[in-house]
């Protein structure tokens, strides 16, 4: 996808349709650095400072390809009135010129950092206060489970360093403080969230319907194009679902994997429940190519689990959000990543569904106890490894509200 997407756009410019990659994955460069391999120096020094270090920052510099001696890539703002307004720490607003998207309603995670809908925000906290920085390395904590690499993978990113192991006083503080064990914060202080959590590369459908979802960014002001083509998306909002977790350090056997495919149980030492959302992706793979065949996979045809994996294939969203034409976007596709495919697809489901982390929109009122302890609760106690007679005493809302201070949960 970033191969055959790093430089596409409508008309030269990017848009939340053409999912250029290369406007916020960070360096101007003309196409991806290949992934594993340490950046060289030619390639570090296309980094873009002032995306982060400018306080004013014309977006649409950045948002415009510009053709010069080392190829086609993303512009930058390097005019004097950016760099007459650098900060030593970069404002929480430079950081969402690109993270915004994934925090923003309908895209990846839908916790937007708001004043609005995150105490932090509104308490003025910025980024780097809880992601904790080094000589540029961005501290991701211990519990997230997606693709990215982990700039400080010993620094975790916490609730507790700065709220304490029993953040909870008054009458309930006691029984709150005991979910603690169990419970992660966010599970009872992001009592929402909203997002995709189905998308269907091989139905492109008109984008009218869904107005907002194609002008999604408060910072960037890039219009939605009427009429283009994306693909078949399912939005959720409302409650989050609940699985599971344990923090990916070595000692762990059942730490989220690549792609947060769910591996931890209730009985796994130290798992606790957290808030995720569930993707389901229906991807475009070839009708008879298999992975191993492209350029630096050959290693999965010596496993039995991979051999038989398809080749996955790229559309050129340009082309897929103009045309809506499938066929035509993964011939462009591939034809920009040089890698050969037999001409047929076919649209697959992924085997797993991965769950994405929700980690802001902290609200100041955490769940009530009713809001779980019900018979239509917000958890499904069942799938989360509870005995029926478990099930059926976490459900009553009665016996759960008349414990008192200094209350236990189970062993
Ligand atoms: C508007 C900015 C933006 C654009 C455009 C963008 N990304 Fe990203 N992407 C991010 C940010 C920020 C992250 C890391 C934070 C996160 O996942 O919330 C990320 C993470 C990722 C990840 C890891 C995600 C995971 O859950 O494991 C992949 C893979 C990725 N991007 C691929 C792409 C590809 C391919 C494209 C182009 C089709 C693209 N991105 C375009 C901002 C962007
Ligand atoms: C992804 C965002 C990002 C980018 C891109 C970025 N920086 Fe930074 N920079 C930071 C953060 C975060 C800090 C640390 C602020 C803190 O926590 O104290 C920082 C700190 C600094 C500091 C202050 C160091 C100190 O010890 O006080 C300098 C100087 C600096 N950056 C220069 C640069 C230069 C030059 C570039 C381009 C090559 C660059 N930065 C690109 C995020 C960024
Ligand atoms: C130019 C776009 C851009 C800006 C500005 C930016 N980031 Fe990022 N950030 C990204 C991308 C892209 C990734 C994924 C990198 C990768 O592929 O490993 C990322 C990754 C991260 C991650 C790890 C995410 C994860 O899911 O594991 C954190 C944390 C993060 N950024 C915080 C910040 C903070 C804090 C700032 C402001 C100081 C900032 N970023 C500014 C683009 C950006
Ligand atoms: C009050 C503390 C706090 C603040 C402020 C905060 N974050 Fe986070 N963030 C977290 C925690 C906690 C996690 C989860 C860490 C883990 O998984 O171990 C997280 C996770 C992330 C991730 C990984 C993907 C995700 O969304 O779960 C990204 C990216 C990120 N934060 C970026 C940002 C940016 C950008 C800002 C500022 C706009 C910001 N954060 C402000 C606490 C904070
Ligand atoms: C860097 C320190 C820091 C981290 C890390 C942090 N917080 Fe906070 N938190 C604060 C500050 C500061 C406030 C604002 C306090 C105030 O306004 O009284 C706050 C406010 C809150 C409030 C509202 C309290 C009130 O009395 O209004 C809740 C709830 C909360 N945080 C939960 C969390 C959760 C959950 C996490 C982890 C995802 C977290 N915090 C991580 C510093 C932090
Ligand atoms: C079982 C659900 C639950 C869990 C887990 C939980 N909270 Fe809370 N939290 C609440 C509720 C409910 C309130 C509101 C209490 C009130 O207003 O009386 C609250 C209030 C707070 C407050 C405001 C102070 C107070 O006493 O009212 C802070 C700060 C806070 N929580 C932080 C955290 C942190 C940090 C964690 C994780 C270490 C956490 N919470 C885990 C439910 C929870
Ligand atoms: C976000 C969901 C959630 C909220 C909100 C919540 N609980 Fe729980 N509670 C749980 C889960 C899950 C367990 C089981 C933990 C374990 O595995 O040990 C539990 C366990 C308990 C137990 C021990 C089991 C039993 O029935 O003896 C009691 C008592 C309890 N909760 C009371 C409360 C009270 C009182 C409140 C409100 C102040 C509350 N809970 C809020 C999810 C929740």
């Amino acid at each position: 996808m970033a191969g055959a997407n790093w430089v596409a756009a409508s008309g030269g410019r990017f848009t939340p349709q053409s999912s250029g990659c290369g406007v916020c994955h960070i360096g101007s460069l003309p196409a991806p650095p290949e992934p594993g391999k340490p950046a060289t120096v030619t390639q570090a020094q296309t980094v873009d400072c002032l995306v982060c270090h400018a306080k004013t920052y014309d977006w649409r510099r950045r948002s415009t390809l510009v053709r010069d001696a080392s190829g086609l890539h993303w512009g930058e703002d390097t005019s004097l009135t950016a760099a007459l307004s650098v900060t030593r720490v970069p404002t929480n607003a430079a950081c969402l010129r690109c993270h915004e998207h994934a925090f923003s309603y309908d895209y990846k995670r839908g916790t937007p950092f708001t004043p609005a809908n995150d105490v932090h925000a509104k308490a003025g906290l910025r980024c780097v206060t809880c992601h904790v920085t080094e000589h540029h390395k961005i501290a991701k904590g211990l519990y997230e489970s997606d693709m990215v690499a982990n700039d400080l993978p010993d620094v975790a990113v916490s609730c507790t360093r700065c709220h304490g192991p029993s953040p909870h006083t008054g009458r309930t503080g006691a029984i709150l403080n005991a979910h603690i064990r169990r419970l992660a914060c966010q599970t009872c202080h992001i009592p929402r969230v909203s997002g995709i959590v189905y998308e269907n590369w091989g139905r492109p459908v008109r984008d009218d319907a869904r107005g907002p979802y194609s002008a999604i960014s408060k910072y960037d002001r890039i219009p939605s194009i009427r009429g283009a083509f994306v693909p078949t998306v399912r939005i959720h909002r409302g409650t989050p679902s609940y699985m599971w977790r344990v923090p990916n350090t070595q000692d762990q056997p059942q730490a989220q994997n690549w792609m947060a495919l769910a591996t931890a149980q209730r009985s796994t030492r130290g798992a606790r429940i957290f808030p995720v959302r569930a993707l389901t992706q229906v991807l475009l793979v070839d009708r008879t190519r298999k992975m191993w065949q492209a350029p630096r996979m050959a290693f999965m045809k010596d496993d039995s689990r991979t051999a038989d994996f398809p080749l996955l294939l790229a559309p050129n969203r340009a082309v897929y959000n103009r045309t809506g034409n499938v066929t035509h976007a993964i011939a462009a596709g591939m034809k920009a990543l040089g890698v050969p495919w037999s001409g047929q697809w076919m649209a697959m489901r992924m085997p797993g569904t991965s769950y994405i982390s929700v980690n802001h929109g902290v609200r100041r009122h955490g769940l009530a106890c009713a809001a779980c302890h019900s018979a239509h609760g917000v958890m499904d106690f069942k799938a989360l490894g509870y005995s029926p007679r478990q099930v059926r005493q976490l459900e009553r809302p009665e016996k759960a509200g008349r414990v008192d201070a200094g209350a236990r949960l189970w062993r």
